[in-house]
């Protein structure tokens, strides 16, 4: 079968032939139609992520999530494929818990760019940032794709008010139309960042951080957090952690722990499965209906490599079909 193979850690994968895989017990094998390229795929390819594995696995088919066509006939968003198979191919093998049945109304191309950062967004805010109506929720890297997930899903679970915070400017301005209220430039120096969160934070605070970012975005928004003076501060800030573009530390100082209510938490691959169950449900939901704005680019998957050197265009994201 073709496929999007990686031969060497930190190049990209390769068009090229590759072993048919077969189901085990407990397996589905799936026809698949689609498969997005995700941050976490070219991460997995670095070799550096956690979940990378070693030089033995090698060679692999790259792919952790897509759309296909299950035994049964069914069309399912899947995701976790057995290594050294992944969805970049026209056939994978997944565990069939993994696999869930998708409404139709979402084309293949927009279910495979879709959940996975769709999960990303929805479950800081939800489970982890616990948003309640009203909340004042904040998005650090609100320019990529999971940022304009969070500002429109925010707006739909209820935030009272969503501040977007991004680097690329012309993207920034363009989250208004996704419901942003409030823009912050990240490309500020930190003597004017730090006074502009504290501006867009305002006397109520932000209830949900969703930190796409980490690093100096996150050193500066706990500074403008950190208080100056004993006050009662009425309202917790949950900050959740999702990904780490801009840093992978981040130097925290005490006074922002004790002269603010933070509380600091991340949202990643251990969420139980009924918490993903139903995160998935409600934004299938959405997604059907129309709510959310979903921009993908759909690539042939014998042009694997000039697309993943090339990235995402215009926060669209690419979607490669077999
Ligand atoms: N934990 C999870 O479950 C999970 C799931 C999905 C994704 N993620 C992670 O979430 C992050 C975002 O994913 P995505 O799909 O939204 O990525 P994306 O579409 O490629 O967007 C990347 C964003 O990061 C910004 N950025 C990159 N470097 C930056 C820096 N140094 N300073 C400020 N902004 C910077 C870009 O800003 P500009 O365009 O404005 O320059 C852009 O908004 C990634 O780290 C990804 O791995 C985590």
């Amino acid at each position: 079968m073709h496929a999007a193979v990686l031969s060497a850690f930190g190049e990209p994968p390769r068009f090229a032939e590759f072993s048919d895989p077969e189901a085990g017990d407990g397996e589905s094998l799936i026809e698949v139609r689609a498969a997005a390229l995700h941050r976490v795929d070219r991460a997995r390819a670095t070799g550096e992520h956690y979940t990378s594995g070693n030089a033995a696995d090698l060679p692999l088919v790259c792919g952790l999530d897509g759309v296909g066509i299950g035994p049964d006939g069914g069309r399912y968003y899947f995701a976790l494929p057995r290594t050294p198979f992944g969805s970049m191919a026209q056939r994978t093998v997944v565990p069939t818990w993994t696999r869930a049945p998708l409404p139709s109304g979402l084309s293949d191309a927009e279910a495979a760019a879709f959940i996975n950062p769709g999960m990303a967004a929805y479950l800081p805010l939800v489970w982890r940032g616990q948003l309640a109506e009203g909340d004042t929720v904040l998005v650090l890297g609100a320019t990529g794709v999971c940022g304009r997930l969070a500002i429109q899903l925010g707006r739909l679970l209820g935030a009272g008010r969503v501040v977007a915070a991004g680097r690329d400017r012309q993207a920034l301005e363009s989250l208004t139309d996704l419901g942003a209220d409030a823009l912050i430039p990240l490309d500020l120096p930190k003597d004017k960042l730090i006074p502009a969160f504290a501006a867009a934070a305002g006397e109520d605070g932000f209830q949900v951080v969703v930190d796409y970012l980490w690093g100096p975005p996150m050193a500066a928004l706990l500074a403008a957090l950190t208080q100056h003076e004993f006050k009662p501060v009425a309202r917790e800030t949950r900050i959740v952690q999702v990904g780490d573009l801009a840093g992978a530390t981040v130097e925290l100082p005490a006074a922002a722990l004790r002269s603010a209510r933070v509380t600091l938490s991340g949202s990643g691959g251990f969420a139980p499965h009924e918490v993903r169950l139903k995160a998935f449900g409600k934004l299938c939901r959405f997604a059907a209906a129309g709510a959310i704005k979903i921009a993908v680019e759909e690539v042939p998957l014998a042009e694997v490599e000039q697309a993943w050197q090339r990235g995402d265009r215009d926060g669209r994201r690419q979607v490669l079909i077999p």
